[in-house]
Parts: C-alpha cells; sequence; structure tokens
C-alpha cells in the first residue's frame, strides 16, 4: 500500500528531505513503517543519501532545548531519560544525532564501551600521586557506526575499527551469504505464522543436530531474553517449582523474570526488591574469587570449595526455608562476570546437586554459543555435562534477531501452550541455515580455537611482561577476559586503568569492552573471522598502551625487572615473526614449570608463524592444522 508520508508520521514531523532511494530498488527508506515508527516524536527529519539525521526540537519554542526535547521524547515511542537521571539501561538513543540530545544513556550498560566518556584515574591518583591520566583528549568522543563488513567497523567519517566486542556479528559482519539468504526469503515469504515451511523444519533439523541427542525439542523465538524467559517457564512448569539460582553478577535479559535472577542489573535499580525465590551462588572464580588458594592446597581443593557453596545455598533453600529448586542457570563461560572457566568437576559436581534437590539445568549459550570456545560447539560440551535446557541468541541470526530454546522431550512435555509471532518465521530460519552453513564451509570453529591459542599464548605474556596492571587472563577459542588491576599483590580491581586501557586501544581504532563486578576487566569476544593477524595487531597496541600506563602512571612493572635479568617473551614472537625464533627458544627452554605442558604445541605453532599470514593465508594453515588433528 503506497502512503504518504504526512499520513504515516505524526505532526510533529515538520520536514523531510526525500532523496534517499536505497539501492535495492524498494524506493525511500521514508516510506518503511517500521522507519517511521521509530522517528515518530522527532521533530525534525532529514533524510539524505546513505545517511538518516534525526534532532530534537523543542514544539513549542522551535528550539532544540535538551530538556524539553527528552521530555517529549520520553513519551514516544524512543526512550530517552532525562539527563539528571543515573539510567542503568542498556539502550536507547537515535544514533547519528546531529546534537546529542542527551548524554549517552549506556554509559552503564551491560559491558561499558569506548564511547564517549570521560576517563580519570582516580584511584591511581591517589596510590601514586600522579596527576590524572587521559590517554588520548582526541578519543572520548562517541562512535557513531555507519556500516560494518568481517570483523571491521566504520564509523560515519569511514574510519575503520577493529571489532573485539561484537560477537553477534557471528561469522562476520553483513557476511554475504548470510545477507543474501535473508534478501532472498524475504522477496518470498517472511511470516508463516502457526504454518509449517520447509525451511523452518530444515532449520530446526539442523540446529536440533548440532545438541546431544536427548536434547531434540525446539522453540524458535526473537532474542536470548525471550530464550531464557522460556526456559524458565520450562523448569517452572516441570518441576513444578518456582526457584531459581543463578550466579553474583549474572546477566540473564531484561523481562521481568530475568531481571530478578539478573545482578548485574537488579543491583543498579534504586530500590529493587529482591524476590524470595531468586538465589544467587558465587561464581567459581580461581582468580580474585571468594576462595584463594592457600599453601599446600589444589585446584582440586578450591574446586570442593565452590561445590561446597553449591550445596550450601541448595541446603538453605530446600532445607532451611523449605522452599523447592526448579533450575540452575547458568553461562558455561561466564562471559558476563569476566569470563571464568572453571575445571569440568565444578559442573559436574553441581548438575548431580541440582538434580538431587528435584531441579534442572538451564545452559545459557547467548554468549559461548556456536563454537566460539573453538572445542565445541556448545560451550557446556567442554564440561562434559548434559544441561537439560540450552537457550541461544545472539550468534544464531549474526545480528538478525533471532533465538532458540531446545530442551529434552520430558521436560517440552509439561510445557502446555507456546506461541510466538515472529520466532520461526521463514527469514529468520533462512538466515540462521545460512549462519550454520558459513561456520562449516569456512570452518570458523577450528579457527576459533588455533586462532585462540595464539591469541591466549600472547595474553599471557602481555600478563608477564605487566604483572601490576594484568592481573589475569583467562579463556579459550575468541572468548577472553582481561582483568586488570592496581597491582600484583593486592589483586585489588582497577576499572579507571581498565578504562584507559580501553580507550587507549580505541585510540588505536580497536574496540574491545569492560565487563566484571568491578568493571575491570576487558571482554574480548570478536567475530569469529578474527585472524592471527588481528590478533598480532590487538597484542601489539595493548603492549603499546599498556606501556604508555606504565610509563604515566608510574607503575612498577615486575616485566621491567625480568627483562633487565635477560628473560625474553614469547609475545615477541607471536608480535613480530620475522624476530628470532631461538628467543622464544630460549624461553620455552627455561626451567618455568607452568610452560612445560604447552611447550610443544607452543613450539609448532611459532614454527608456522615465521612469515606474515595474511588473513587468508592463516585460513588455509588453520584448516592444515585441522587436519593434523
Ligand atoms: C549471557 C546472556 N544471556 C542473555 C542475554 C540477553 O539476550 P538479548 O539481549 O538478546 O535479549 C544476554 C545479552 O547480552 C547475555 O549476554
Amino acid at each position: 500500500m503506497s502512503q504518504s508520508y504526512e499520513n504515516a508520521y505524526d505532526d510533529s514531523i515538520d520536514e523531510v528531505m526525500p532523496t534517499c532511494s536505497s539501492d535495492t530498488g524498494f524506493g525511500p527508506t521514508h516510506q518503511n513503517p517500521t522507519f517511521l515508527a521509530h522517528l515518530r516524536g522527532l521533530r525534525k527529519i532529514s533524510v539524505v543519501p546513505s545517511e538518516v539525521r534525526v534532532q530534537a526540537m523543542d514544539t513549542n519554542s522551535g528550539s532544540g532545548s535538551e530538556e524539553s526535547a527528552n521530555a517529549r521524547l520520553n513519551n514516544r515511542s524512543i526512550h530517552v531519560l532525562p539527563a539528571n537521571v543515573n539510567t542503568h539501561t542498556l539502550h536507547l538513543q537515535p544514533m547519528g544525532s546531529m546534537e546529542p540530545i542527551s548524554p549517552l544513556p549506556n554509559i552503564d550498560s551491560l559491558h561499558t564501551l569506548p564511547t564517549g566518556a570521560p576517563i580519570y584515574a582516580k584511584s591511581l591518583l591517589t596510590k601514586y600521586k600522579k596527576a590524572p591520566l587521559v590517554l588520548s583528549t582526541a578519543n572520548d568522543s562517541p562512535i557513531k557506526l555507519s556500516r560494518a563488513s568481517k570483523q571491521y567497523l566504520y564509523d560515519e567519517t569511514g574510519q575503520e575499527f577493529l571489532d573485539c566486542i561484537n560477537g553477534t556479528a557471528h561469522v562476520g559482519h553483513c557476511h554475504p551469504q548470510v545477507v543474501s539468504a535473508g534478501q532472498v526469503q524475504m522477496s518470498r515469504l517472511t511470516t508463516a505464522q502457526g504454518f509449517l515451511s520447509e525451511v523452518l523444519s530444515k532449520y530446526v533439523k539442523e540446529l536440533v543436530d548440532t545438541l546431544p541427542e536427548r536434547l531434540s525439542v525446539c522453540y524458535l523465538c526473537n532474542s536470548g531474553s525471550e530464550a531464557n524467559d522460556l526456559a524458565i517457564r520450562l523448569a517452572r512448569q516441570y518441576t513444578q517449582s518456582d526457584d531459581i539460582i543463578a550466579n553474583e553478577g549474572a546477566y540473564h535479559g531484561n523481562l521481568g523474570v530475568l531481571v530478578d535472577i539478573s545482578p548485574k542489573i537488579n543491583k543498579s535499580i534504586p530500590q529493587y526488591r529482591n524476590k524470595e525465590w531468586s538465589h544467587t551462588v558465587p561464581v567459581p572464580k580461581f582468580y580474585n574469587g571468594k576462595h584463594d588458594l592457600a599453601d599446600g592446597e589444589t585446584t582440586a581443593d578450591l574446586v570442593k570449595k565452590h561445590v561446597q557453596d553449591f550445596e550450601d545455598c541448595l541446603k538453605t533453600i530446600c532445607v532451611q526455608k523449605g522452599r523447592r529448586i526448579a533450575a540452575f542457570i547458568f553461562e558455561p563461560m561466564f562471559a558476563i562476570p569476566g569470563v571464568h572457566i572453571p575445571p569440568k568437576e565444578y559442573f559436574q559436581e553441581v548438575f548431580r546437586l541440582v538434580r538431587q534437590y528435584g531441579g534442572i539445568c538451564i545452559a545459557d549459550e547467548v554468549q559461548s554459543g556456536l563454537g566460539r570456545t573453538g572445542e565445541n560447539f556448545w560451550g557446556f560440551q567442554n564440561y562434559d555435562v548434559f544441561p537439560d535446557v540450552v537457550t541461544v541468541g545472539k550468534p544464531l541470526g549474526n545480528g538478525h534477531p533471532m533465538a532458540a530454546v531446545i530442551c529434552t522431550k520430558e521436560v517440552s512435555d509439561r510445557l502446555g501452550g507456546y506461541f510466538s509471532t515472529f520466532g520461526g518465521n521463514p527469514v529468520s530460519c533462512s538466515v540462521g541455515l545460512a549462519v550454520l552453513d558459513v561456520i562449516s564451509n569456512e570452518k570458523l570453529m577450528s579457527s576459533a580455537k588455533r586462532v585462540g591459542r595464539l591469541h591466549g599464548m600472547a595474553l599471557k605474556d602481555i600478563m608477564r611482561k605487566y604483572p601490576n596492571m594484568v592481573g589475569d587472563v583467562r579463556g579459550m577459542g575468541l572468548m577472553w577476559g582481561i582483568e586488570i588491576v592496581a597491582e600484583q599483590a593486592s589483586k585489588a580491581p582497577c576499572p579507571e586503568l581498565a578504562r584507559n586501557i580501553m580507550f587507549g586501544l580505541k585510540a588505536r581504532k580497536i574496540l574491545v569492552g569492560i565487563t566484571g563486578d568491578h568493571r575491570n576487566i576487558l571482554l574480548f569476544t570478536p567475530p569469529m573471522c578474527f585472524t592471527v593477524d588481528n590478533s598480532r595487531r590487538f597484542c601489539q597496541s595493548l603492549d603499546d598502551v599498556l606501556n604508555e600506563c606504565l610509563t604515566s602512571f608510574n607503575i612498577q612493572s615486575l616485566s621491567l625487572q625480568l627483562q633487565s635479568d635477560g628473560r625474553n617473551f614469547l609475545l615477541d614472537d607471536v608480535l613480530d615473526p620475522q624476530g628470532s625464533k631461538g628467543q622464544s627458544r630460549k624461553r620455552l627452554a627455561s626451567n618455568d614449570p607452568e610452560e612445560d605442558s604447552v611447550k610443544s604445541e607452543n613450539e609448532d605453532l611459532i614454527e608456522d608463524l615465521d612469515d606474515k599470514i595474511d588473513s587468508k593465508r592463516a585460513k588455509m594453515e588453520l584448516e592444515e592444522y585441522e587436519d593434523l588433528d
């Protein structure tokens, strides 16, 4: 139906320059009803080729007053809170505003992102009595993204950034196969509400085939939050109980029930009232966690302590309070609390306990699914455990909003009705199929494994080089957490330094986020097409930034002493493949017992790093590695 924009817009819109006609031949963007709905309430709109600008104006005065614009916007579909509210929302500000209409509302978002917050090193200031450091004054302006391709993001001036945070673009931003699958399907059939379609059956089969056999029932929905909400409903129906255990610092989504089980969000809600059915257990952290290794203790002893915490929690709920447990929901790699990977035994024991007390186990794979950890398609498979329900969102659609819940037949049988208008629509299924196809065709899982292994080695060398800043480095595949501390001995979290590092990287056109309870952990989850070259660039830049911090903050780095002792770092080899191989050999031949276990593996990998590897070649080499397995 053709519609003039006057009918579609409300009367607050007074100017449109309909000069934009898209390349796809679908006509001007301004005729798109969704687009119009989003812009409704904004006073002045100009649409120019490949760029949309939105400016909020005061309806009465015609001036661009920020306060009145915000007041108006609060009643509109785009929700922007007034400047004086300390908002913890994740969203939303129309990007591309000609003038900012409020301070960025996502400053306290799920992850801290390098987008326009001032940076001061207050605690370092006290500690070292130095002036607050801003690594670069030019890098605190908001990034307004305009396009993306592969592992690169581009702002509106065409500046390219290496994307190390947006794992949602799992197989690479705007992968042509995924884009084309969506476009083609969109021109055939977009909605099949309540009906079957071939693409739906095919997608469900392919997705379910990636999971252990008993996880055989699949529900398709539209976001990770929706998936987790359904998972909780499944658990409650199945167990006829209400209580949920999640981890401290967890985030499982933004729907009502999920906020109640997500301390990351509910802790920041003013006067939030804890729900009696929602419980938390500590994350099994082996660095800066609840338990530290005492003299003579092993990792196995720490695992026991964490399992004991879990059992204590169950006893409090079920014995002391007389309640009944429905589920334990967890992120297999604990990405949101800062990437923590406990030994298998932890999850194996915890699963046993949860089931013993009548609950089921829900693996939230929103961050860790679809091969990100390199070793397995699903994060939970790294622990040889079998959850009753698995949820996944972000990577499934490579940015297209889609999610899934996969569970056992027994659990599903007790659900009763489920319906979703958009869940499982043919466009999403086509996109989802293309994503699965690309993961397999481009061997992205084995690439994540190999690139991740090198990346981890380089990061660990950086940690050794700057022990008074980088306290710990954890991860696997293409998911890493880099924990920033004020000094090695105290392990005190240092969010200000983390921020400086994040902005230092941004100045070098590399984007990472910050996560963790103390906002001191750099989170690295790039698209899966991230290459060895990219890793070198990341590590070299991180090295440079840390070095800059070292001198600026006058941090005594143990590494300087180590270097003057003639100790060399593998990092040099990884970053500078032309450099002397003998250096890393020397280190590998050192008496460092920690290195022994990875020694031969490292040697093999270094062998192959001698030449400069471009991304295509890296991929071919990775395939060869895979064959050697
Ligand atoms: C672990 C985890 N679970 C659930 C969600 C919610 O997903 P969505 O934002 O698609 O609702 C997120 C989002 O960041 C997440 O990281």
